[in-house]
Parts: C-alpha cells; sequence; structure tokens
C-alpha cells in the first residue's frame, strides 16, 4: 500500500524510518519531509496544513494510508476534512478527529474531561477575560508556586510556573490580555504538581488500546536540567521508575478511565494518545494530553518496536487493534538531540553538517534540516536527534553521546547528560 506521512521533525523520521521497514508499504511519501526522510521515502513540498493539496495528492496518487505526525493539522480537523468528502472518505487517517483532538488543542476541554472522568489530575479553575477579578482572588488564596497554562495551542510556550501571587496575578493579566494571542483568551490555573515525569504512549482504534513504551524527555536546554524549556532536549526509554506496579496504575487510573471516557462522550479516537504524567511519591497524574506522539520521545519509542509499526496502523484503520502483536525490546533507546546555537531563542541557520558518516552503531534521525545544492544544512532549532540502543541505560546513553560528537556544523549544542538522573 501507499502512504502517506505528514510532518517534517525527528519524530516524522523515526516514523518513516520504520514505515519503510514494512513489507506492507509500498510506497512511502512524506510531507514536507526533512533531509533525511528522502532515504526512507519521496518527500513532497505540501505543508500540513494545506488540506486541498494534501487531497489532490492523496488522489492522484492512490494513497491508502495517511499518518498524521503533528498536531495542527489533527485540531485544525484534517481527520473530519477527510471523513466529510465524498472522494476520501474511505481513505483512513491515522489522527483523532477534531473533537478528539480538543485533548490538545484546549486546556479547559481535557481538564474537564479529566473531571468528568475521574481522572487523577492537579486540582484547577479557568478564568476569561471576563471573569478576571475572580481569577485574581482565586489567587490570591492559591499556594505557590503555581501553574498557569493558556488553553489553546501556544507552539509549547503557553505554560507558566508562577513562584508568587503577585507574578502570577500579573501574569494572568497579560495572558488574558493576549500575550499568546487567542490562545490565552482563557487561563486555566493550576495547582503546582511536585514529582518526575514521564511520557506515555497509547495507540487506540477507539476499542481497544495497546500502550506503547514509555519515555522520559529532557526538556531543559542545559545540563543538569537547567535554562530555558525546549520542544525537548533528548529521551530515554523505558524509564526505570515506571516499573510494573507503577505502569499497572496508570493503566488501571488512567489509561482505561481516559479511552472508556472517549467511548462514553461518544469521541470516536483513532490515533496516538500521549499522556504527560507526574510521578507523585508513587501515584501518577495527568500534567496534558496530546494528540499525537512525542518529539523526542518518538526517537526513543520508535526504535524499541519490533512488530510491524504498518500492521499496528492498519489494526487502527481497520479497528482490529486487538488482533495485533505489539512486541517491545527490552534494550534501551537514548536519544540525544544536536540543536542549534541560541535554541531555544532565536538559533542559528544555514551551517553545513558533516560527519553524519562517521556514527558508530548509532542511527541519526534528522529534525531541522534541509538539502541545499548536494549539502545537508542546518533549518531548524532542533537539528539531529542521535539514536542508540543498548543493553543498559549507560551503554545506550554512551553511545549516543559519542556519536553526537562525531556530528558537527557551526554552532552544534547538545546535553551529555541524557539520562544521567536515572542512573
Ligand atoms: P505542557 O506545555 O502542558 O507540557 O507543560 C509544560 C511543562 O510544564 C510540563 O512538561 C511540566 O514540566 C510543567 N507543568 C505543567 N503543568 C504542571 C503542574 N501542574 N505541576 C508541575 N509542573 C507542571
Ligand atoms: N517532547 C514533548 C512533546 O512532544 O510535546
Amino acid at each position: 500500500m501507499k502512504i502517506l506521512l505528514l510532518g517534517s521533525g525527528g519524530r516524522e523520521s523515526a516514523f518513516a524510518w520504520k514505515i519503510s521497514q514494512s513489507p506492507l508499504c509500498t510506497e512511502l511519501f512524506i510531507a514536507p519531509g526533512n533531509a533525511g526522510t528522502d532515504a526512507y521515502g519521496t518527500n513532497v513540498n505540501i505543508q500540513v496544513t494545506d488540506f486541498h493539496g494534501i487531497k489532490t495528492f492523496v488522489l492522484e496518487n492512490s494513497i491508502s494510508l495517511v499518518v498524521v505526525g503533528p498536531e495542527e493539522p489533527l485540531v485544525k480537523g484534517i481527520h473530519d476534512y477527510f471523513l466529510s468528502d465524498e472522494h476520501l472518505k474511505d481513505i483512513p487517517v491515522i489522527g483523532p478527529n477534531q473533537e478528539g483532538a480538543q485533548l490538545e488543542g484546549s486546556k479547559n476541554f481535557s481538564k474537564a474531561f479529566m473531571r468528568r472522568h475521574y481522572i487523577p489530575t492537579a486540582a484547577s479553575a479557568s478564568f476569561t477575560k471576563h471573569s478576571l477579578n475572580d481569577g485574581l482572588a482565586y489567587l490570591e488564596t492559591h499556594k505557590v508556586p503555581v501553574v498557569l497554562k493558556a488553553d489553546g495551542l501556544a507552539a509549547g510556550k503557553g505554560v507558566l510556573i508562577c513562584q508568587t501571587v503577585e507574578e502570577a496575578q500579573a501574569e494572568l493579566i497579560e495572558m488574558l490580555d493576549g500575550k499568546f494571542g487567542e490562545a490565552s483568551s482563557t487561563v486555566v490555573i493550576e495547582e503546582f504538581l511536585e514529582g518526575i515525569e514521564l511520557s506515555v504512549f497509547v495507540l487506540t482504534d477507539g476499542h481497544s488500546y495497546k500502550i506503547l513504551p514509555e519515555a522520559k524527555d529532557y526538556k531543559r536546554v542545559g545540563e543538569g536540567d537547567t535554562g530555558l524549556n525546549t520542544g525537548g532536549m533528548g529521551s530515554i526509554s523505558p524509564v526505570p521508575f515506571a516499573d510494573s506496579v507503577f505502569m499497572q496504575k496508570v493503566e488501571n487510573d488512567i489509561i482505561k478511565p481516559t479511552i472508556g471516557g472517549l467511548k462514553i462522550d461518544k469521541i470516536h479516537y483513532k490515533g496516538f494518545i500521549f499522556i504527560g504524567l507526574m510521578n507523585v511519591k508513587g501515584e501518577p497524574f495527568v500534567i496534558e494530553y496530546n494528540v499525537r506522539m512525542g518529539d523526542p520521545e518518538t526517537e526513543s519509542v520508535i526504535p524499541r518496536i519490533e512488530s510491524d509499526f504498518v500492521d499496528l496502523l492498519l489494526g487502527v484503520a481497520n479497528e482490529n487493534l486487538h488482533e495485533k502483536e505489539l512486541v517491545i525490546s527490552n534494550k534501551t533507546a537514548a536519544t540525544v538531540m544536536l540543536v542549534s546555537s541560541g535554541y531555544p531563542g532565536q538559533y542559528m541557520k544555514d551551517k553545513v553538517i558533516t560527519g553524519l558518516e562517521n556514527l558508530r552503531g548509532s542511527h541519526v534521525f534528522h529534525a531541522g534540516t534541509t538539502l541545499h545544492e548536494g549539502q545537508v544544512r542546518t533549518a531548524g532549532g532542533r537539528v539531529l536527534a542521535v539514536t542508540a540502543l543498548g543493553d543498559t541505560m549507560f551503554d545506550a546513553v554512551q553511545q549516543a553521546v559519542a556519536d553526537a560528537g562525531r556530528v558537527y556544523y557551526d554552532g552544534r549544542y547538545f546535553r551529555a547528560d541524557i539520562g544521567f538522573d536515572l542512573l
């Protein structure tokens, strides 16, 4: 079958790598892709939110499965667009419809969902411009730190952790005044949870589910988890503290009520659910839902999946996921993200990348790269993900870090301490 994958990051590179290994895939197209995805299929210059362009391409090329990487087309309703078009309606889209995508698209929606279905999460309340005074009063007696979240998508920047009531009140005013545009016209004020985070991934066809390997993401730019928040500087999978006792709590208290809640709410969800969790003294709490896989978690998760990934996706498309087998490697995967100097602020671009052929044992997934006059160049803040599998976390991290050091470009930066907090 011919498959179209939407997206251009490290996550999509890992998807493309895995999909291209499946005998079920005869041809893979990636829109728009990056300088690395070309090795697994054919890049197509169409943006992920250009639904009309995607439609034309899908029909002209007899595509029979569409896999959506990032959240934006899902939140904008690409699944509904397919279902409502008479020529596209029978072509499965992996990723939820617009209503399901609200789990990520609106924090207010996801908090209400969790309350309704008794899913453990931080206590919260939502406010708009009209209830600003109530919000300020609510903060007056709130314990600190306190978390303020823009309701809508804010490119990963819409969460603020405030250390004093005064700071939180000032931020609330600014957010409701448009600090994150339309995304912060509603603000969720949330209790701060103290603990250690992890990412749990579920694939569902709307009836049954498979729990994919969990991962831990390293979000801060600096070693020792210091400095600004980024999209993610590295990841490891599995996560040592996510033992069978903890994961059983996650499944019973969070995954089952999430899948059940979607059914009760009549949201027919087909795709990935990424559950951002806080482990608070051994108890899991949901920090957020995302309606896609994580990046750079995917670069550690996918290499641990031994089963045919396309077969699993077909299980979602055909709603027979329960018949599919998910085999997971017991090796540890470590991913080190190579970024551009300045990231996550203004960063350098268009630098020639060399040394990719020198890796010894790791796999490189391209993220922000482009091909220019035959040269691979940097084109984003997060440039490459270097992933190694090892028998132990130490082996995997050591291999990935050593190989990250074998790749060069001006302004190259990476964290060499991925996983160290868990060793
Ligand atoms: P999000 O954009 O929802 O992923 O939030 C960004 C980051 O803020 C999370 O990864 C957490 O590190 C942190 N965060 C969000 N909500 C909370 C909370 N209730 N308590 C503590 N930290 C939080
Ligand atoms: N790594 C976190 C995310 O993909 O949102």
